[in-house]
């Protein structure tokens, strides 16, 4: 098969959908690699070292026209519409439901497109979300350490402390893959650390895992309420799988925090747990209310797309490989990608996508007849 990887134009974007380790891993299983010309910039992979494995470095034009799989970071948008070929297999973040007219787009184009989002396993696992709720788990101690400095509006707090001050308090809302990752690295700063959740088996998992050196406390208004007085930082990090996040935090326990407390609300990108945050970018992560600063980045992992793009790609390459493979075999031979099909050829694949359009789902098995 051939495999296309063209260079990501979403604004901001910088991770690449293949590393050199996946070209020669394709390239060992039969496979040719056309990967565009800059395509690894962004994430510091030059293309000599995607050419050293063997792939050809090509225009955006022949990325397109020539490749059987197309792999991709970022849904496509309104100006590759038109490059994607009948029968094309595509596989990348979709998020159709909050995008009807890119659905509309895969439909008339008549493409495979298979979602990283939703490729699920059995026990409900979303592999190919994963990586990304770590890095913005870790990024969230990481950018909240610094914002607490004073010069960038901060309490001017080190999270560390040092002999004979003590050390920063942090509260973690959600006991997750984001929410242990945040714990972890504000363990390793030396924090004092507060998680709440409202599964207690997540609660116990976190008292196993740090072997009690962090709090857990159940998630409900009485505590939070009384958690927040203390915080310096205040990580959000819930989430109700395929729901609006949960407003957790009001405008008044905000108000309640201490004056240049930050609150990170890595679940922004689900609206948010915190009543007061709002999407913010990169560029200008932080606003203040009622003198708490406030951080609200929606693509956190695109502040470290190096890293983002290994920890991704480690998570799609075997998936890619079994795609490579053929993509209905692989799909039938393995339901966690089966998951993965949001648009088959003009049909609408996936319940909850159909849904959110508005249009019966056609079963996997019915289009793969
Ligand atoms: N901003 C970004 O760049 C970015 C990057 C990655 C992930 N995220 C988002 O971070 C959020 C968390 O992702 P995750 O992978 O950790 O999800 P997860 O499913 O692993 O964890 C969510 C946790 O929230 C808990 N929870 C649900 N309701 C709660 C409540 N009322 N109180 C306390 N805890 C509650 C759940 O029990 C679960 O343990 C998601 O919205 C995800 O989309 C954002």
């Amino acid at each position: 098969m051939i495999v296309g990887v063209p260079r990501e134009i979403k604004p901001g974007e910088q991770r690449v959908a293949l590393t050199p380790a996946g070209v020669r891993e394709l390239a060992e299983a039969g496979h040719q690699t056309l990967v565009e010309r800059g395509a690894g910039l962004g994430s510091g992979i030059r293309d000599e070292e995607f050419a050293s494995e063997g792939a050809a470095l090509v225009s955006v034009e022949e990325v397109w026209a020539r490749a059987d799989l197309v792999l991709k970071v970022k849904e496509p948008l309104p100006e590759e519409y038109p490059r994607m070929r009948a029968g094309q297999a595509l596989f990348t973040y979709l998020h159709l439901a909050a995008v009807p007219e890119l659905a509309r787009a895969l439909q008339a184009a008549d493409v495979i497109a298979v979602a990283y989002e939703t490729v699920q396993r059995a026990d409900g696992s979303l592999p190919l979300l994963a990586p990304m709720s770590e890095i913005a788990g870790r990024l969230a101690v990481q950018e909240g350490a610094f914002y607490l400095g004073k010069a960038h509006g901060g309490r001017g707090i080190l999270l560390a402390g040092v002999p004979g001050v003590p050390p920063g308090n942090v509260v973690v809302l959600g006991a997750g893959t984001v929410g242990i990752n945040a714990a972890r690295i504000a363990l390793g700063l030396g924090a004092d650390i507060s998680i709440l959740d409202v599964n207690l088996d997540r609660l116990r998992a976190v008292d196993d895992l740090f072997l009690g050196r962090v709090i857990t406390l159940m998630s409900n208004r009485f505590n939070i309420d009384r958690v927040l007085r203390r915080a310096d930082m205040l990580v959000g990090a819930v989430l109700v799988a395929g729901a609006r996040a949960p407003v957790l935090v009001t405008k008044e326990m905000v108000a309640s925090m201490k004056e240049g407390a930050v609150i990170v609300d890595v679940a922004v990108d689900q609206g948010g747990s915190v009543e007061t945050i709002r999407p913010t970018t990169l560029l200008d992560p932080t606003y203040v209310v009622t003198g708490v600063v406030h951080y609200g980045v929606a693509n956190m992992p695109a502040l470290v797309p190096r890293t983002s793009t290994f920890a991704l790609t480690n998570a799609t390459l075997p998936y890619v490989v079994q795609l490579a493979g053929g993509v209905p075999a692989a799909v039938r031979r393995n339901p966690a990608l089966g998951k993965g099909v949001n648009v088959w050829r003009g049909r609408l694949v996936h319940p909850a996508v159909a849904q959110a359009l508005d249009e019966p789902a056609t079963p996997l098995e019915t289009v793969l007849g």
